[in-house]
């Protein structure tokens, strides 16, 4: 078997125009994961994701090699649903050559503290069959639930057409599938709720108001 050249060092980060290059190998990379897993996926378009590292929605994992050269490691990016209410880190990929060195750790707590950022209020939440995926979840304080909890928003939904046990889901009136459902709710979070009208007056006093609006635009 051939021996795989270990990368000097890895560098996570939020990913911006400069990464577009990278968007087929991302997309390639995917759709054969997800061949050797037999699931379904999401299926994105390369205008999807190049707009996700415009808008500061993804995150991106990048391996410095020996000889100097620079290669993709892994991604994962950011969607809103239901008027930005609910979140979900989504299309977690991490390179064959490059599992095992905690790269899709890094990637995930880099997404969601991206994603408390700049939607603070949002339920985050993961459909997934993925072991590693809901060892990371439960990790960062997700808590499994029913399908009942997640969005009804229907381009989330949607996304459930590429996989093969779409017809389980279908069956099933949405309410159960082969995929875990996992969730995490600020608002449980907080040992006390905080009314709107006083947070919406420490952000005036902070004058963050239209800096924060600007964040979660
Ligand atoms: C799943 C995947 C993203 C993991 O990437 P990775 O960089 O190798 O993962 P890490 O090294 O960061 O490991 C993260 C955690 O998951 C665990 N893990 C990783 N791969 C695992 C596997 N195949 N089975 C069970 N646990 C696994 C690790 O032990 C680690 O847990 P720890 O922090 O408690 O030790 C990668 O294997 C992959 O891209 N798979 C194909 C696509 C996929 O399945 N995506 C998820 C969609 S739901």
């Amino acid at each position: 078997m051939e021996e795989l050249i270990k990368p000097e060092s890895i560098q996570v980060l939020v990913a911006d125009e400069s990464h577009e290059r990278y968007v087929d190998t991302i997309l390639t990379t995917i759709e054969e994961a997800a061949k050797v897993r037999g699931t379904g996926i999401a299926k994105r378009t390369h205008e999807y994701v190049a707009n996700k590292m415009f808008e500061a929605k993804a995150v991106i994992a990048l391996a410095k090699m020996p000889d100097g050269t620079e290669r993709f490691a892994g991604f994962s990016y950011i969607e809103t649903w239901g008027n930005k209410q609910y979140v979900t880190t989504s299309g977690l990929i991490v390179h064959p050559d490059f599992r095992g060195l905690g790269i899709a750790k890094k990637i995930k707590d880099l997404t969601f503290s991206l994603a408390r950022t700049r939607w603070p209020h949002a339920k985050i939440f993961s459909l997934t069959s993925g072991k590693a995926v809901m060892k990371m979840n439960t990790q960062l304080g997700y808590l499994p639930v029913t399908f009942d909890d997640l969005t009804d928003d229907e381009a989330f939904w949607k996304g459930c057409e590429g996989c093969v046990n779409v017809g389980v889901l279908r069956e099933r009136n949405r309410k159960f599938c082969i995929c875990t459902a996992m969730l995490f709710d600020p608002e449980e979070h907080l040992p006390a709720k905080i009314p709107q009208e006083v947070i919406a007056r420490i952000e005036r006093l902070e004058g963050r108001a239209a800096h924060s609006q600007e964040l979660r635009d």
